[in-house]
Formats: C-alpha cells, sequence, structure tokens
C-alpha cells in the first residue's frame, strides 16, 4: 500500500508534534471520546476542521461529479461525464462474499506474550549483523527510528561488538519465517520468542442486524464505498441517459479495523473516502486509466500541496492484484514517512473484476449494451455489442487529504511574533476572512461592524467570516494565522477620514491599505469566485 521511496526532502522536516498540538489547540482535530481517555483508531473533526474536511470534500465533488476535470476532454475527445450515488453503509453480507473481502481482506498480525502488544507482521523488521546469523536478533517497527536505534543498541550489545549502523542488516519478519521467532526479540520486549507467529486477521468490522444477534444475522460495515457502486452499476445504466464511457462517484464513511492505528488519522478505523469508478469498453481502458492517474496527479496539486512533496508511484508487476493491469499511487511526503511518502489515493485499472463476481454471484446479467459497436449489419449499421464494462478506479483518502493538508499548510518562523501559522490555500481555509476593528471605541466597531455584514452575506457559503474586538490586534492576527485565514482587514482611524482599511495578508504579515468598497471585490479576485 504505501512506498516509502527515498529521496530527499527539499523543505525542512516539520513536527508531527507541533501539528497534533496546534490542530486540537484551534479546533481542527480532537481525539474521539477524549473525555473518556480516547479510543485508538478514531479521531473527530473540531468547527476548523469540518469546515476544511467539507471544503475539500465539495472540491472534489464539483470536480468528479458535477463539473468533471473541469471540463477537459476525456482520451476520446468528448467531455468526461459522472453522475453520483449515495449507498448504504451495511449491505447484504453476499456482497462482501462476492467482492472478496470476507476471505480475503485481512492483514497478517503478530502478538507479543510478554509486552502485549500488536503490530503488523508485515511493518515489523527485524535487525541482525548482515550474512548468516544464528544468534539473537532485535525487531523494531517500520520507520520507527527510535525503535531502530534501540534494537541496534540491544544488538551491539548481545554480539559485543560495536556495529554502529554499519555490517547489519533489516529484514522483513515475515521473509525469515516462523522458526527465526524463538530468536527474535520483540520491540517492546526484553526475552527473544515472545512473539506469535503471523495471524491472517479480518479487517471488517461485524455487527448483528435485528434482536437475535445470532451467526445468521451477521452483517458488516463496508471497508470501502466502490462496491456499493458495482450494485448499481445497472440501475443506473437504466434510470439515466448515461453512456459508456461514464463514471459513478461516491463519498462516504469507510471502516477497517486496522490492526495498528498510527500517524494521527493517517491509518484511522472510521475514515471517509471519495471514489469513481469509472466504465468503460476493454480495448479504451489503458487510455482511461492513464487519463484518470495524471488528472488526479494534477488535481492534488491544486489543493494547495506542492509538487515536491508528491509522487506519483506505478505498482510493480509482483504488486498488482491478479486482475489488475496497472495500479499507480500518488504519494504525499507527510512528516512522519519523510523521506518516503505515504499513499493519498490510489488509482486503479480493476478490469471487470468486480461486475464479473457481482453477476456470478447474484445471478444478475450486469452487461452493457452498446449499440454504436459490434459487426456491421446488412443496412450497414452496427450490430450492436454486450460486454462487461472494465473500470478504472481513482479512490482516495477524504481524512488523508485533509492531514497532508494540514501538514503541508504547517508553517514556523520563528522570526514573526507569533510563529505559528497555517499556509492553507484560499479556497480550502475554513474561514475565509476576518474583519476587525483596531479598537472596540471611537465608531470603528460599526463600520467594521456593516463590512463584515456585507463580506457575510457575499461569501459565508464559501466559509466562515469572523470578527472580534477583543485582545490586541496582534493577538487577533495570531489567531486567525493559526487557523489559517488569508486575509485581515482592519478597520482604523483613518478610516474615518479616507475610506481605507488595511488588508493583512497572512503569509507575508505586510499590510496595505484599499478602499472599504474594493473590499469584496479583492476578496472574490483572491478566493477565485465571479
Ligand atoms: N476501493 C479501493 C480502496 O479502497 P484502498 O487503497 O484500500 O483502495 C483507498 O483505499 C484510499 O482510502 C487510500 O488511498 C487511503 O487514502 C484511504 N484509506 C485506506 N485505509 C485507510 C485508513 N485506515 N485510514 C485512513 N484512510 C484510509
Amino acid at each position: 500500500m504505501s512506498a516509502e521511496t527515498q529521496t530527499a526532502p527539499t523543505t525542512p522536516a516539520k513536527s508531527m508534534d507541533d501539528i497534533m498540538s496546534l490542530c486540537k489547540r484551534r479546533g481542527f482535530v480532537f481525539q474521539a471520546s477524549e473525555i473518556y481517555g480516547g479510543i485508538n483508531g478514531f479521531w473527530d473533526y473540531g468547527p476548523l476542521g469540518a469546515q476544511l474536511k467539507k471544503n475539500l470534500r465539495d472540491k472534489w465533488w464539483r470536480d468528479m461529479v458535477m463539473n468533471p476535470c473541469a471540463g477537459d476532454a476525456g482520451p476520446n475527445g468528448a467531455p468526461v461525464r459522472n453522475v453520483a450515488l449515495d449507498t448504504c453503509i451495511i449491505q447484504n453480507p453476499r456482497v462482501w462474499e462476492a467482492s472478496g473481502h470476507v476471505a480475503g481482506f485481512n492483514d497478517p498480525m503478530v502478538d507479543c506474550r510478554e509486552s502485549k502488544a500488536r503490530y503488523r507482521a508485515d511493518h515489523l523488521l527485524v535487525l541482525k549483523p548482515a550474512g548468516d546469523h544464528d544468534g539473537q536478533m532485535y525487531a523494531y517497527v517500520e520507520n520507527d527510528d527510535a525503535q531502530r536505534a534501540t534494537a541496534l543498541k540491544k544488538l551491539s550489545k548481545y554480539t559485543k561488538r560495536d556495529l554502529g549502523g554499519a555490517d547489519v542488516e533489516s529484514v522483513s519478519l515475515v521473509s525469515l519465517g516462523d522458526e527465526a521467532l524463538a530468536r527474535i526479540v520483540g520491540p517492546d520486549a526484553s526475552e527473544p520468542g515472545t512473539l506469535t507467529a503471523p495471524r491472517a486477521f479480518n479487517l471488517m468490522f461485524k455487527t448483528y442486524i435485528g434482536a437475535t444477534a445470532g451467526e445468521d444475522d451477521v452483517a458488516y460495515l463496508r471497508p470501502e464505498t466502490a462496491q456499493g457502486i458495482f450494485l448499481h452499476f445497472k440501475n443506473v445504466v437504466d434510470t439515466t441517459r448515461v453512456k459508456l464511457p461514464f463514471g459513478i462517484a461516491q463519498t462516504g464513511k469507510s471502516f477497517r479495523n486496522e490492526v495498528t492505528p498510527r500517524n494521527f488519522t493517517f491509518r484511522s478505523r472510521e475514515f471517509e473516502q471519495m471514489e469513481l469508478e469509472f466504465f468503460c469498453h476493454p480495448e479504451e481502458s489503458r487510455a482511461w486509466y492513464e487519463f484518470w492517474r495524471d488528472w488526479r496527479m494534477h488535481w492534488w496539486e491544486s489543493v494547495g500541496l506542492k509538487g515536491e512533496n508528491l509522487i506519483l508511484r506505478e505498482h510493480d508487476a509482483d504488486e498488482l492484484s491478479h486482475y489488475s493491469d496497472a495500479t499507480s499511487d500518488i504519494e504525499y511526503r507527510f512528516p512522519f514517512t519523510s523521506p518516503g511518502f505515504g499513499e493519498l489515493e490510489g488509482i486503479a485499472h480493476r478490469g471487470c473484476f468486480d461486475l464479473n463476481a457481482h453477476q456470478e454471484h447474484s445471478k444478475q446479467k450486469l452487461e452493457y449494451f452498446d449499440p454504436t459497436r459490434g459487426e456491421l449489419a446488412k443496412n450497414g449499421q452496427p450490430k450492436g455489442e454486450r460486454y462487461l464494462p472494465h473500470v478504472i478506479e481513482p479512490s482516495a483518502g477524504l481524512d488523508r487529504g485533509v492531514l497532508a493538508i494540514l501538514c503541508e499548510a504547517y508553517t514556523r518562523d520563528e522570526s514573526r511574533p507569533s510563529p505559528e501559522f497555517m499556509k492553507l490555500h484560499p479556497e480550502m481555509a475554513p474561514i475565509k476572512a476576518a474583519v476587525f476593528p483596531l479598537v472596540n471605541k471611537d465608531g470603528m466597531p460599526e463600520v467594521a461592524s456593516r463590512l463584515h455584514a456585507e463580506l457575510f452575506r457575499r461569501f459565508g457559503m464559501l466559509g466562515a467570516i469572523e470578527t472580534d474586538a477583543k485582545q490586541s490586534i496582534g493577538k487577533r492576527y495570531a489567531r486567525m494565522d493559526e487557523a489559517g485565514c488569508p486575509f485581515c482587514f482592519t478597520v482604523d482611524g483613518q478610516t474615518q477620514e479616507d475610506q481605507t482599511v488595511t488588508v493583512r495578508d497572512r503569509d507575508s504579515g505586510g499590510q496595505e491599505r484599499i478602499n472599504i468598497d474594493a473590499v469584496p471585490g479583492f476578496l472574490s479576485d483572491k478566493l477565485g469566485v465571479g
């Protein structure tokens, strides 16, 4: 899933602790059930985070459903056509048998009998002296530099050699096999042999429908929004005028009982996806795969992620599912993966795997009849062709997108009076502007209040327009900087004389004066709205 491609970062490292602390302090993200001590793998969004998440979801909806690809033509030269669906989280459990999730949606899990900690087996690396070695080895969780350093120290002590990072190898725990377990010391253990052999753990959350709660009543919370789309492919074709090629889009919650949720919201147990299943003729599928792969990469840049922090990673042949011709991941350089990258979105060529599986399990025909294809009849018209479409799936994580935007936006500049600020793209910013009276007297609050009402009327649909008269102006600016508000307008003593206000730019901290009547025009230019 996530790549750890090693390339040098060009931006200074940001601290996840700093980012998480700002998120909590300013109300972007809170721990779920915080007053009860939290619950591992679940996160809630505060007022600013909820609006930021909505802004990202709305942009996806605009660019994928309402005006797909901002009007760009697809590889067939025609405008891209997508429609939307909103399907249930709980479906007939046979759906998940057909999709392969009941049998195969597993992660390998390892428990430590000594520390009671649980690990993803495929995330554990084992440190040993290079070459053959039949002594003790030390496990650590990949990308955890502190754990690796501890493992190295323990290995040096055990081998009575100062290994210092040289002549050591990190090998995957899974590659070593079960017999090596007796010689491995777990990341949180003191003795070897306390890790269990990896066991398959199904990631779907189980629940029961109705009052009996017996084995016949088992149902699952969906682990992806995609399957709801495949189930209604035929209904959409039959009830709308869509013709292939076209896509069906859906956003919504998905649930995975992750073995080791971690890295803030990156791997959560409840999260939101934004998925498109794009149906096309098999012969055109490669061109559509390449189109979506490139377009989605461009889209992530348009929400404010810097190109240098994004990579497109094509999967190697041995990473592909048996039904997939090609898959690529769009990955972002998160502070906790740096210098490597973590997955934001996968673009998969799924062939006709899903429609075929549901057709076989449900015994319902899901083929598409295309009257424009097939051999020519005597009258020179095509006879038509019946086929199962191929599917290209750009599948993005909304929460991961929000996390990437928060990480990208977080900026520290010690030369500023208040060094932390959030450089959010104006389209993503939950607060679009703030209007302040410099002081709470001399007619300034009245003028500020009129300007605030005007901006609220014009731009309130896009996000919050704040006003605030408490505390010093510096403190009010600092508050807005941390919230990522791009522009603050201040009414001061000069406003009465020449009808101008100051505009403060969040990123430079610089100010200019503009006429109060020009403020709505200034803001619509900056927010890119007409
Ligand atoms: N329908 C295909 C599918 O679900 P996936 O790669 O498993 O593919 C798609 O998931 C996206 O969903 C990922 O790229 C990621 O952004 C997001 N995602 C997956 N698991 C997640 C988790 N545990 N927490 C947060 N986001 C997750």
